[in-house]
């Protein structure tokens, strides 16, 4: 599949010549017994996010019903536009991952949706998802092949230090106990992350490596207990942030061999949603290039520091803050899209998942009608 990939993005960066030059014919070959690098099975991926309606973007609030707790599980394109991948990986993440609380039996306080609060971490306060939704999701996961990866709350436990700096050790347990039920009804989650941004700089909040990777070791524990006597291992994910060199050698060391199965990191090359030269990079190879560098030095650092782990794009989504809404919706998208799904793979990304499947202004899938966009039909090719 890597190959296809990068055959199909070479041919459309020849494309991209071909039009430039005017020449209606050309020939191209393609020496296809060069394997340049590989993908897993499940290379095609795309998240669900935990915005909530009240999420809104200056004057645009693009998420409606289209969040992990309220989507219309039923709505028939959505299981038909899940399947036809056979299999589509999903990734369950975002933002508010972090505040995310788990409805199990022994939480002890009302299971309740996020709402607006100020001083709220991005605004919001934490939200629950309860069992009879975690149930819901599962079925439509199941009934369409989905393979499941979850992103955990990383947070919880932990306080806030000073300007978006998190410290305190994770508390796993309600973690721990979502696992176990999940583990207990057979739901097959293929992998679990372990945090949304926290990486770095962060983004709204951080966690210094050296913590982080303490509290990896400590899931990667509890994985191990849970799924003793279970056939299959799941992967554990981490830490699903912006790629920071020091940070990410940081962890692989702190963590040490086996323990991080995959990095996972984010890409959004393209700017804020209301950039006005949002057209103008898409079509500029040159600056669609620019973030090759980011993928080269992650491979890098995993040859170095990591090579018991392999590398992932858990969520890109090109232009951030819900996207564009006269871009990231429309076939000039495509562009972007193709040419990274073509580089990742190059880079030996084993998977790439796209913000969103459905929500925000970047959904492969409409969020009001669930008609699918162009770029849904970019991952056939
Ligand atoms: C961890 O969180 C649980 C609730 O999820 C709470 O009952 C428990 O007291 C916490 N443990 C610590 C050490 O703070």
């Amino acid at each position: 599949m890597g190959v296809q990939i990068l055959l199909v993005w070479f041919v459309y960066s020849l494309t991209g010549i071909v039009l430039c030059q005017e020449a209606p014919y050309t020939t191209i070959i393609i020496q296809g017994s060069a394997i340049a690098a590989e993908t897993s099975d499940e290379f095609v991926c795309a998240t669900l996010d935990w915005w909530p309606p009240e999420k809104c973007n200056y004057d645009q609030c693009p998420w409606g019903q289209a969040s992990v707790l309220n989507l219309d599980l039923n709505h028939p394109f959505l299981a038909s536009a899940i399947k036809a991948f056979n299999p589509l990986r999903i990734r369950v993440g975002g933002s508010l991952q972090d505040q995310v609380v788990y409805g199990v039996e022994t939480m002890g306080y009302p299971c309740k949706p996020f709402s607006k609060i100020a001083g709220g971490l991005f605004g919001f306060s934490k939200g629950c998802l309860s069992m009879a939704r975690w149930d819901n999701l599962n079925l439509l996961f199941q009934k369409t092949g989905t393979v499941v990866t979850f992103g955990l709350n990383a947070l919880h436990g932990r306080h806030h230090i000073r300007n978006g700096i998190w410290g305190g050790t994770w508390n796993s347990s309600n973690a721990r106990d979502f696992i176990e039920y999940t583990i207990s009804k057979g739901y097959p989650v293929d992998s679990w992350e372990f945090g949304n941004e926290l990486s770095g700089q962060g983004i709204g909040a951080s966690v210094g490596a050296e913590q982080y990777g303490k509290d990896v070791i400590v899931l990667r524990d509890i994985l191990g207990q849970l799924y003793r006597s279970s056939s299959s291992r799941p992967l554990l994910l981490a830490p699903g942030g912006f790629f920071e060199q020091q940070w990410y050698a940081q962890l692989l060391q702190v963590t040490g061999p086996g323990v991080v199965d995959v990095m996972t990191h984010h890409i959004y090359n393209l700017g804020g949603g209301r950039d006005p030269n949002i057209k103008n990079k898409i079509l500029d190879p040159q600056y669609l290039n620019r973030i090759a560098d980011t993928f080269r030095d992650l491979e890098l650092t995993i040859q170095r520091h990591g090579p018991w782990s392999s590398a992932w794009v858990g969520e890109a989504g090109g232009s951030f803050n819900s996207g564009s809404r006269l871009i990231s919706n429309t076939f000039l998208n495509s562009i972007w899209y193709l040419d990274q799904l073509g580089m990742a793979s190059k880079y030996n990304t084993k998977a790439y998942c796209r913000q969103t499947l459905i929500g925000g202004n970047y959904g492969l899938l409409d969020a009001e009608t669930f008609i699918p966009n162009p770029d849904y039909y970019r991952q056939g090719t």
